[in-house]
Order: C-alpha cells, then structure tokens, then sequence
C-alpha cells in the first residue's frame, strides 16, 4: 500500500464525513427509466422463445419473409461507394451539401420558389429524430413567439421530449377521433383557431405516425390558411416521403401547399424508411427562411448547435443516397422500390382486413385499409393489446398501433385470428 502524502492526508481528515457517505456513488439516486415505448418492444420480443412471435411494435419495412430488405437501389448505390474506394475523413459540419440540396429538392419540387431565391438553410442531420432535435434546439435559443410547441394528439412518443429537451413547452391539439378512427377534423380547426399566435405547430407531412390518418388535399389547404392567419409556425416532420404513396409527389404535397402559400417554416426528413437506411442515420433539416442573407445567418447557427453536440454527420449512408440522386436510373430504380414497399404494404392492410371479416368480425375493420403509411391504428384497448402480447406473443404499442410492414403473407392469418380472438 502506498502512503498518503501529508497533503492529502490533511485534506481528508478536513473533508466533512458526511459527504464521504453520501457520495459512495455519485448516482445512487438515479432510478431506473422506463424502456422506450416503441424500441423496447423489440426488446421484450427478442427475448421471447415462442415460434410464433411476431414483432409489430417499431416501425420497420419487412419483406413477405419478415426480413429487413435492403432496397436493390441502395444495395447498388452502396456496392459504387465502396468500388470509389473514398477516404474516410471528416464531412463539413453541415455535411454533404449533394446529399442535403437534393433532400430538401425532394420535399420542395424542383421548380421551388424558395430553393431559387436559396432561402433555405438546410444540413445534413441524424436522421429524422435528428433533424427535428437540432431544428428544436435552433428554436429553444432563438424562437422569439411563444414557446410552445403543439402536437397532434396522439403523435409518435420521441417528439414530447426533443422539444422538451431542447427547452421548449409542448402542448396538444386536437387531430384524431377514436370513435370514427378517422381525422378529427372539427377538433383540429378549433384547435387551430385557439392555439395562441405565434405558436409552433409540429405537422406530420404524410402517414400520420401513430394513426396513419392524414388531412386530405382540401383540409391541408384549410389548415395552410388558418397557420398563415394566425401566426402560427408550422414544423413539418417528413419521415416517410415515398414511402407512404409510393410516389414522393404525392407525400410531399402538405409542404408543397405551405411553400405556396408563403409560410416560413421548418422541415425535418428522414431516409430511414424510405430508403431503409434505418441505422446509417440519414436525414436533413431546413428552415424555410424570408431571404438568402437570413438563411446564411440562420445555416451559421445550425452549425454552432451541430458542432458541439455531434460534431458533423456520418458520411456513408449519405454517399449511398448521393449516389442514388445523381443517377437517372439508379434513381428509377429507388422509385420502383418505393413502389414494392408501398404496394407490399397497402396488400397487407387488405389481407388483414379481410382475413378479420371472413372470420367473422363484426367489428368494422376499414380504417385498417382507410389508413396510409407504416401504421395502423386499431382502436385495441389496452387489456386487449397487453392479451395479445402476452397469450399471442404478438408485440405492439401499448396504444394499439401495429406496424403493418411487419405483417406477411406467412403471419397475417395468425395475427388476424389472434386479434379475432381478443376482440370477439
Ligand atoms: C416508429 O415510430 O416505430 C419509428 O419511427 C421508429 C422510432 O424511432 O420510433
């Protein structure tokens, strides 16, 4: 054993006792966190031993063989990249300006007014849940309206606490009606009406996450109007562009009406879906700015809240989109995989429906295929959802929503006579 030096020897013995008992562990108050809602499903079914399991809890595209599907497309970007041999040193702050002038391309149109005049400021970013944390995070420090961010009631759990994180309130507004399954449509507009101006309104772009019920043409139209209106700022979540239709137009029509009717607004994209880059964290953020000079000042401050909180993004799933982009075919190519995943999925929303009537459901099933995107939302009450975990081995969220990109041609018939079985 060494010896204490006189020093330190001093220094303990004047060292108040109590802190040496206290802080035996510096976290023993720390209590243990509840898993994810979302993410510590897969959790619980990985360590489930029944053949039967079947995972329909996080969001994940799924081919008929219930195996994740590198789309063709990105297996042939990602086979270029790799024959290009590229170094691996850092990427600018902001990224891979091919990468995020692109993206924001896709969500705006080519012929975009605000990419012309370049009042965007836009960056590469982790993600979609990076997106709008580092889109949060610019607002938390220079938002100058009320600090409230309103979110349609239910959304996706992680959006509460990346505002909240980043300093910002969040409250509610009105978007889905239980009892019909279907939008809430009056709720909504009074809500609208109400929410203070000046007031940030998070929109999820398309495929509603978790209901799968978006405003039609007409109500994104009405909502544009009433935002302008009012004042209020809208903050458009964009994680399934394609992927909810099959046809990236179409998804991208809620932020094409708001770029028409001249709303400044904030835009975070995700390629997790859409292109299966699920764990390469590929996404961009935008601000839609009032002038080129505004969105060089605003891009300067996206980069001094990036810099110290992950420095700069990874570079390889943003080369494979990269490539993807800039080739005509490989980016047909992305399209029609686009297509295979949408029509995949539309079939099972049908399959399910249809196996739950022929069983002889007297429930009305139609939301199921009335839905779009990743999700359904089937009105299961929880002890019905806990039943199906626990009898079934069946995993969703505790809210009833089923990844229906989870379901095949091979689990559809059990899935169907198990929530058959729990709801008759
Ligand atoms: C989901 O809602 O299941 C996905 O968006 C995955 C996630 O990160 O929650």
């Amino acid at each position: 054993m060494f010896q204490l030096t006189k020093r330190v020897a001093a220094i303990k013995a004047a060292s108040n006792p109590l802190y040496s008992r206290r802080y035996k562990s510096w976290f023993a108050d720390v209590k243990l966190a509840p898993p994810d809602p979302i993410l510590g499903i897969t959790e619980a079914f990985l360590k489930d031993k029944n053949p039967k399991k079947t995972n329909l809890g996080v969001g994940a595209y799924r081919d008929d063989d219930s195996k994740p599907w590198v789309l063709p497309s990105v297996k042939e970007a990602q086979n270029r990249v790799i024959a290009k041999n590229m170094n691996k040193e850092y990427a600018p702050i902001h990224g891979l300006a091919d990468f995020y002038n692109k993206s924001v391309e896709l969500a705006l149109g080519k012929d975009s007014e605000i990419l012309k005049n370049k009042c965007n400021a836009t960056v590469q970013s982790l993600s979609g849940t990076g997106a709008l944390r580092v889109g949060a995070a610019f607002l938390g420090l220079f938002w100058k309206g009320e600090r409230v961010v309103y979110l349609p009631t239910p959304t996706w759990p992680n959006h509460k606490p990346i505002f909240m994180h980043s300093g910002l309130k969040v409250a509610n507004y009105g978007y889905y009606d239980p009892n019909t399954r279907a939008l809430n449509e009056q709720a909504l507009f009074e809500s609208l009406c109400k929410i203070p101006e000046r007031s940030i309104v998070l929109l999820h772009a398309c495929a509603h996450n978790p209901t799968g019920v978006d405003p039609n043409s007409e109500q994104w139209c009405e909502i544009s109007h009433i935002m302008k209106s009012r004042h209020l700022y809208p903050f458009f979540d964009l994680a399934y562009l394609g992927f909810a239709s099959g046809d990236i137009d179409r998804d991208a029509e809620a932020v094409r009406i708001f770029s028409a009717e001249g709303h400044q607004f904030a835009l975070a994209q995700s390629y997790a879906k859409n292109m299966g880059l699920y764990g390469e964290r590929v996404g961009s953020f935008t601000f839609v700015c009032s002038s080129k000079d505004e969105a060089e000042r605003v891009t300067s401050n996206l980069k001094t809240i990036i810099r110290p909180m992950y420095s700069n993004p990874p570079v390889h799933g943003a080369r494979i989109a990269i490539e993807i982009f800039k080739d005509e075919k490989l980016f047909c190519m992305w399209l029609d995989d686009l297509k295979t995943m949408a029509t995949r999925t539309i079939t099972m929303r049908k399959q399910l429906k249809e196996t739950l009537v022929a069983l002889g459901s007297k429930q009305s099933w139609d939301h199921i295929t009335n839905q779009i995107g990743m999700f359904c939302y089937t009105g299961l009450k929880p002890e019905q959802v806990a039943r199906l975990i626990k009898d079934y081995s069946i995993y969703m969220t505790k809210d009833g929503r089923i990844a229906v990109v989870g379901l095949t041609t091979k689990n559809v018939a059990y899935v169907a006579a198990s929530i058959y079985a729990v709801t008759k």
